[in-house]
């Protein structure tokens, strides 16, 4: 199986139940939730360079990472030789051996164009019982950043942008979970707020690394200074003395496969 999807290079390359082994609390990281068992088969969706593949894998888990970028897919099996890492859109693959779970870290919410395939792609990759353990945008995840964009867009005479992501609420996503014939066992909604560490130019670096798409199109010369009004617009909410922060929330669930 091998998939490309060039899109997805744009990527800059650079988380009690007896099900489950014990009950979540907020803040747990996602593969403790995930709670990998040596010789599990777990495939790891939308797995980036692979750092929590490699988390995964160190656990004793056989693990698959797939990836829609084939930039993150070289990446991550140059950094870690020994586990599989292949090319493959979440909306769009199948396995031949079902898994024991399948678990997901910031990336369900890129996969926007039909979640509801994706979530019976993932069911159909496991076995019956098996695990679907992710955290993802939620609802009103960057809203502070994505208004000012949106002030910024309508000030410049600019049409809106198509925004690149899919933030379900809770009951959204647990309801399209319950659809696909999972049996939700742990569900968390929570504000995140998260140093923008790598965006020294904040919210305009923020947009450019993670918003490509929107800037498409547009006449070169005017996207410094609008990327400089959404600073100034996203600023009052988001910059601190220690400098800018996201307005993230998180969802972060386990499912199990009927
Ligand atoms: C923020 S990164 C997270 C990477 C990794 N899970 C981690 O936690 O470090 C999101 C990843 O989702 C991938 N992605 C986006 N859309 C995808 C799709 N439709 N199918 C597969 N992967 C996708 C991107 O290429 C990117 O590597």
């Amino acid at each position: 199986m091998r998939y490309d999807t060039p899109s997805l290079n744009r990527w800059h390359s650079r988380v009690h139940d007896s099900s489950f082994g014990y009950v979540s609390t907020q803040g747990a990281p996602l593969v403790d939730l995930l709670d990998p068992r040596p010789g599990e088969r777990v495939l790891d969706l939308g797995c980036g360079t692979g750092v929590l593949t490699a988390q995964i894998a160190a656990r004793g888990a056989d693990v698959l990472g797939i990836d829609g970028s084939s930039a993150m897919i070289e990446k991550a099996l140059a950094q870690h030789p020994g586990i599989d890492f292949i090319v493959g859109d979440g909306h769009d693959f199948t396995v031949a051996d079902a898994y024991d779970a399948v678990f997901s870290n910031a990336a369900l919410h890129w996969m926007n164009r039909e979640p509801g395939m994706v979530i019976a792609n993932i069911h159909q990759a496991l076995t019956p019982g098996g695990r679907f353990v992710a955290e993802m945008g939620g609802a009103g995840n960057c809203a502070e950043l994505t208004a000012a964009m949106l002030t910024a867009w309508r000030e410049y005479g600019l049409r809106e942008p198509d925004l690149p992501w899919y933030f379900p609420t809770p009951a959204e996503y647990a309801r399209r979970l319950e659809q696909e014939g999972f049996v939700v066992r742990v569900l968390e909604y929570f504000d995140r707020p998260t140093p923008l560490d790598e965006c020294p130019r904040g919210a305009a670096d923020w947009v450019r690394m993670f918003a490509s798409s929107v800037l498409e199109g547009l006449p070169p010369e005017i996207v410094e200074p609008l990327l400089g009004r959404v600073n100034e617009l996203a600023a009052p909410a988001l910059r601190r003395e220690t400098g800018w922060m996201a307005d993230y929330v998180r969802l972060r669930f386990a499912a199990v496969r009927r």
